[in-house]
């Protein structure tokens, strides 16, 4: 069976301000990720998304975009453009981009012409509405970084939606001439030899006509219902998909907040003519009376449920990419595992180990394979995230909770966790740039950093190689059935994969305790894949340690060989 190579690929997400820095000026860049690709090609990954590299003022660090066909000054020039994604190829890694498309920066050149006036030809490329009566906003919508979803533009006399902040307003996906531009911009990237695009919250394009007020969920109301999965956002990827994407051997991946498996397979559905896989957030959502900022974990019963259902209600009809963390998340060993001392390298690698072995296309996020931790951030003067610093505002300073109930809550899941520079080695500012970083490094850098990873053969980077490696081996990891085990257990997360005779049993411990467990006995001769006590040292006698993972695989066919 030859399934497309996006279905056997794994992606590594770079956020390249965090990343590399060539030049000394603290910023990563392109020339940064070029000189760190044999890195990523002995990490044995085949596809780097790339977290936006376009012309940029950086409101939201490069996703509010002034210029699509240009490169963020500080991160270089097109030409290093070029050498990247030549020698990205060189090394057989692809290059999807990131496309951000729901809105620009308002210094793009369409909003600046906007602006001017209705009449203009860019008069209709945005949502502009009159005010109310009184003046106000059209309605009571918040956006996703705080205050209200309108701005008033005294320009032009009317109020724009800005979805997230107000210097990315939304761009009128209506306008037939704004899906022209869109196109005719992702066919320039095309042609230029990129291999596909991560489409930035894509599932917002399409808005209701109608714009009433929102449920009011903390502060403001609601725009979901309104805004995400719109009336007509099949119709334009659709379209899209005619238009640019069948016309080459592309991965695309769609952001798409709030989906459900039904809508998925929408999106994502291997007939649909619209995207190759989703990008969804059930399982890193935990909500709470602020909203996302909560300090609590999904009890591990929920999250096997949310996870074993995006397995089984995909399998066969649409495609799903498997993550813990990326750039809007904290750092996976924080959240799931355990960042602490004992445990970090072992839950480190039995997350990746309880991740990869699933169906979907998995994504590692910059320094998830060297178990990187969330930051310890003092106070909130050491946020950089717009998204952090105004919910610090909204939440804490405007008094509506005290700093010392919301701090836990926001340093766990704030953004600016997954954006402290990569740890290459134990050198000043962990070898990222040699002069001062945009963003701190994290202290632990001494011991977690890529040079101590690579010296070690019991390395978390090692383990990630490994997984990558058999995944490329074992078909019953791409194409394998999947079903869950054990699903009422709050400690242990097993499931097996079945494919042509051909098992996998995964079994990985949430738990710092040791727990008991009991597993299909058919396994106990089966081969080790791999295990995160040291090759041999598994067993299925009942007990499995602190954070213990192994997988184990029976082959129908070698069984049924006489001795
Ligand atoms: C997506 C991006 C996030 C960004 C937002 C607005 O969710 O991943 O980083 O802030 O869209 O573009
Ligand atoms: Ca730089």
């Amino acid at each position: 069976m030859c399934e497309p190579w996006w279905k056997e690929a794994v992606v590594y997400q770079i956020y390249p301000r965090s990343f590399m820095d060539s030049n000394g000026d603290g910023i990563g860049d392109l020339r940064g990720i070029t000189s760190r690709l044999d890195y990523l090609k002995k990490l044995g990954i085949d596809v780097i998304w790339l977290s936006p590299v376009y012309r940029s003022p950086n409101d939201d660090n490069g996703y509010d975009i002034s210029d699509y066909q240009e490169i963020m000054e500080e991160f270089g020039t097109m030409e290093d453009f070029d050498e990247l994604l030549f020698q990205a190829h060189e090394r057989g890694i692809r290059i999807v981009m990131d496309l951000v498309v729901n809105h620009t920066s308002d210094e793009h050149r369409w909003f600046v012409e906007s602006r001017k006036g209705k009449d203009g030809p860019y008069g209709d490329y945005y949502i502009w509405r009159d005010g109310k009566e009184d003046g106000r906003e059209p309605n009571n919508w918040g956006a996703c970084f705080g205050g209200s979803a309108w701005e008033y533009d005294r320009e032009r006399g009317q109020y724009y939606l800005h979805l997230f902040s107000k210097k990315q307003p939304d761009l009128n996906w209506d306008n037939p001439r704004v899906r022209r531009e869109v196109f005719d911009m992702m066919d320039w990237w095309c042609k230029k030899g990129i291999d596909g695009f991560r489409m930035d919250v894509i599932s917002m394009i399409s808005k209701t006509e109608d714009m009433p007020d929102g449920e009011v969920k903390g502060l403001y109301g609601d725009f979901a219902p309104y805004c995400v999965h719109g009336p007509r956002v099949h119709q334009y990827l659709k379209e899209m998909n005619r238009e640019v994407l069948s016309k080459y051997d592309l991965m695309t991946v769609g952001e798409t907040a709030g989906v459900t498996t039904e809508q998925a397979c929408r999106y994502a559905g291997t007939d649909e003519g619209e995207l190759n896989m989703v990008f969804q957030f059930e399982h890193v959502d935990v909500h709470g009376k602020y909203g996302k900022w909560n300090d609590k974990s999904m009890p591990l019963t929920k999250l096997k449920e949310i996870l074993s259902r995006w397995q089984t209600e995909l399998a066969g009809k649409a495609w799903n990419s498997l993550f813990w963390d990326n750039h809007d998340q904290p750092r996976a060993v924080s959240r799931f595992g355990d960042d602490t001392a004992p445990y970090r390298v072992r839950s480190a690698k039995m997350l990746a180990t309880c991740l990869h072995m699933m169906q979907g296309t998995p994504y590692i996020y910059q320094g998830e394979e060297l178990g990187m931790t969330n930051y310890p951030f003092a106070g909130p003067e050491d946020f950089h995230d717009i998204e952090s610093i105004h919910a610090y505002q909204e939440w804490c300073e405007s008094g509506r909770v005290s700093h010392q109930e919301f701090w836990p809550c926001i340093t766990r899941v704030s953004r600016d966790n997954a954006r402290t520079p990569m740890q290459w080695d134990d050198s000043p500012q962990a070898g990222f740039t040699s002069g001062t970083p945009w963003m701190p490094v994290n202290p632990n850098y001494r011991e977690i950093n890529a040079r101590a990873a690579l010296e070690d053969p019991d390395s978390v980077f090692y383990h990630y190689q490994k997984l990558i490696a058999l995944r490329k081996q074992y078909p019953v990891i791409v194409s394998g059935e999947y079903k869950l085990l054990l699903p009422d257990s709050e400690e242990v997360f097993a499931y097996e994969r079945i494919l042509n005779g051909e098992k996998l049993l995964v079994v990985c411990s949430f738990s710092r305790e040791e727990t008991k467990v009991s597993l299909p006995e058919e396994y106990a001769g089966g081969t080790c894949l791999i295990s995160n006590y040291g090759a041999d040292d598994w067993s299925l006698d009942g007990k499995l340690r602190p954070y213990e993972a192994f997988v184990s695989y029976c082959s129908g066919r070698s069984a049924r060989l006489p001795r």
